[in-house]
């Protein structure tokens, strides 16, 4: 385990390793640069001409896509996939969330307990409309449909799941990763939450396996560097936290419970797969403090900011207008966003979910997951607000259909 007594230390003399992978470093953040620089360029092109940035397919077509589209999807690490639901069951869900929320006076609860949940307080806007809520029926429905297990294989097969004899992890078993649920008010100006990744933040420069995920892109072999090769992505050991991700996730995404676009204080994404090798070696620049890494700190979500990371900054968009059972994906690598104004007119709610395929470090946690759901607590990697223990009409496992128990682990 990594000792936070030390951290500076340890990052000094990480920074060092790092750098003497390469046999010149400034030049190797020099070559990643101009090939983001480039990625930027196209981005902004496409964002005058109001074209598609973001890939789209509809749920009919996912299997009968074609290499190009996969082609697209893993360069720009984001997919927008449309009408995995039907607009009246998410209308359905939606109510229920919010009969949920209400009847259990969530909002009494959040007040006593806010200050528990610390994950995004290093970045600059903190206070998001996300609840601590992981267990709803809605949520439950949503995680174990048959609709849901279709895209997360499609979205699992994107990925290298093999490295030779060693199978990483089986992208056609699914466990699932309880999240949480974000809803805006229309008009709320409370702040949305800064540009960031999440799964790890100085670990990916400290970390002897996120250290050999990136492995080609220390090492001056940028272009071989293939961020859907799953290899050592399930040997990273992550720093203790609450509210900072323990599992292996092929895609972050979201299903939308109600229409959102633009300025409805949505998601904004960087759509370049890469951009981790940008972030990666720019903190080995010597205007970086030795013992700092671009504003990165231990146990909160790793910072892009503008003091480091102008260049990448300029690809952040706004997700196109979603609608209801609509959902959107990225890669772990790639940095997002969630607007800081709503100036639509109706709710913004998504539920959050995961793509978190069968694995060993994504079975153990889904076992100690399990638990939690038994008792109704707050999963073992967010805050122990544990809300909903007393609910009514949370999910038990009476609700659960045989692939739900199974996701769970049950
Ligand atoms: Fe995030």
């Amino acid at each position: 385990m990594i000792d936070l007594k030390n951290i500076e230390d340890i990052i000094i003399k990480e920074k060092n390793i790092l750098r003497n992978k390469s046999k010149n470093f400034r030049e190797n953040f020099s070559k990643i640069e101009k090939y983001i620089l480039s990625e930027i360029i196209k981005i902004e092109d496409l964002k005058k001409n109001n074209k598609q940035i973001i890939p789209e397919i509809k749920f009919q077509d996912l299997n009968s896509n074609t290499e190009e589209f996969e082609r697209e999807v893993k360069q720009k690490g984001c997919v927008i996939i449309r009408d995995v639901f039907e607009d009246n069951m998410m209308d359905e869900m939606n109510k229920n969330l919010e009969n949920y929320i209400e009847e259990n006076n969530y909002y009494e609860d959040q007040k006593k307990k806010a200050d528990l949940d610390k994950y995004f307080s290093e970045l600059k806007s903190g206070k998001p409309q996300i609840f601590g809520l992981y267990w709803s029926k809605t949520q439950v429905q949503i995680r174990q449909s048959a609709e849901m297990d279709v895209v997360k294989k499609w979205l699992n097969n994107l990925w290298i799941n093999k490295n030779k004899d060693e199978v990483i992890f089986d992208p056609n078993q699914e466990l699932v990763y309880a999240d949480r649920i974000r809803r805006r008010e229309p008009g709320d100006s409370t702040l949305g939450l800064s540009p960031h990744c999440d799964a790890g933040s100085v670990e990916r420069w400290i970390d002897k396996g996120y250290q050999s995920v990136y492995e080609k892109v220390f090492a001056d072999k940028f272009l071989e560097y293939d961020p859907f090769n799953a290899s050592y992505r399930n040997k990273t050991q992550e720093i203790e936290s609450p509210a900072v991700s323990h599992v292996f996730r092929t895609f972050q995404g979201w299903v939308a419970l109600t229409q959102q676009g633009p300025g409805d204080g949505t998601l904004q994404l960087i759509p370049i797969a890469k951009s981790m090798a940008f972030i990666l070696t720019r903190a080995l620049m010597e205007d970086v403090n030795e013992n700092e890494l671009c504003g990165s700190k231990p146990a909160r979500a790793l910072s892009v900011n503008s003091t480091y990371h102008s260049l990448l900054l300029r690809g952040l968009v706004s997700i196109p207008k979603m609608n209801a059972g609509d959902t959107v994906w990225w890669h772990p690598d790639v940095v997002h966003a969630v607007e800081d104004h709503h100036s639509g007119t109706g709710y913004s709610n998504v539920v959050y979910v995961g793509s978190t395929p069968y694995c060993e470090k994504n079975l153990a946690y889904a076992q100690k997951q399990s638990k939690k759901f038994i008792e109704g607590k707050s999963p073992p990697d967010f805050a122990a607000e544990d809300y909903e223990v007393t609910y009514k009409n949370r999910a038990t496992i009476d609700d659960l259909t045989p692939l739900g128990k199974k996701q769970l682990a049950l």
